[in-house]
């Protein structure tokens, strides 16, 4: 028995860092993919990721239980960068979980998918909110508060710019230097406010196709993330070129660099832009673990 899986990246459209506190935030695929390929193994459990033996035990022992002690090997190939904001380690994660799955021809239910991949996710990002797994996992675009259901939303696909600032950061550093200075802020209330109405407003403005809207809270979004110190002078000063140019921009995920994105999809002299479409099929929908439920 072999199956091949394939799981998109993830793009933060709105409310990172304030979504850790509790706060709304919208969360979309990228079509950017991870594609992992399994077969039965009578020599226990190896895992490859772009040619490098995986050796972390939180990750082995995780699938030895899925497993039931059955042996898998298990080989992926990614093409979403690391540590760039685009959920190449939700991706990861996913796409071992759901290969492991497959392997023994069974289909659990989103959530239980959901506990165990956040379970590995946990072992990397110390407390991640869980919004990246639910984009690399539902796709489409999802509106997502911690404590509650996650919402899905099948709208249609939209282009967007993405652009490597080529500064790589550590998400779990960054979160937590974010966190503290939103916990120690006076405004933390409102802060958190503003950016769930962001993230609301972002998801009204694509159902509406109102793209003046979308532009608008898009650089309302990177002055706020701007405020808590996740931008850096290379992303304030393409965000800024940007704009001159009728494209607004901001940072995807946990900031510190990584690739912004920019919206509309416009070529701007001396920025190289990479088109791709956000909102594509999940992860469960393109393994045939789901059928796409819609909010
Ligand atoms: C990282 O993609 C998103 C953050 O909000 C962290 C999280 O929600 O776990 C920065």
């Amino acid at each position: 028995m072999s199956v091949e899986i394939k799981v998109p990246a993830k793009a933060i459209l709105f409310g990172e860092h304030f979504v850790v506190h509790g706060s709304y935030a919208l969360v979309s695929s990228v079509d950017m993919y991870l594609y992992a390929k399994a077969q039965q193994s009578k020599k226990g459990i190896y895992i490859e990721s772009n040619g490098r033996q995986v050796k972390a035990d939180y990750v082995l022992s995780l699938i030895e239980r899925i497993l039931e002690g059955e042996g898998a090997e298990i080989y992926v190939k990614s093409e979403i960068p690391p540590g760039a904001g685009l959920g190449s380690s939700a991706a990861f994660h996913s796409a071992l979980v759901l290969a492991s799955y497959a392997l023994l021809g069974k289909r659990p239910a989103p959530d239980q998918v959901f506990a165990d991949v956040m379970e590995l996710e946990r072992h990397v990002h110390g407390n991640p909110s869980g919004i990246d797994v639910w984009g690399v996992l539902y796709g489409h675009y999802v509106l997502f508060k911690r404590g509650e259901s996650p919402r899905l939303f099948n709208l249609r696909p939209v282009r967007v710019g993405l652009v490597d600032t080529g500064e790589r950061r550590s998400t779990k550093d960054l979160v937590k230097a974010a966190s503290d200075f939103i916990a120690n802020s006076p405004h933390t209330r409102a802060m958190l406010e503003l950016s769930s109405e962001l993230a609301t407003e972002g998801l009204s403005s694509i159902r509406a196709g109102d793209w003046i809207r979308l532009r608008y809270l898009i650089r309302a979004n990177q002055s706020l993330l701007r405020i808590i110190g996740v931008s850096t002078p290379k992303i304030d000063q393409l965000a800024a070129t940007m704009e001159t140019n009728g494209v607004s921009a901001k940072i995807t995920g946990a900031g510190g660099g990584g690739y912004i994105i920019a919206f509309p999809l416009r070529c701007v002299n001396g920025i190289s832009i990479r088109a791709t479409e956000i909102g594509v099929a999940g992860a469960l929908e393109l393994n045939g673990f789901y059928t796409g439920k819609q909010s």
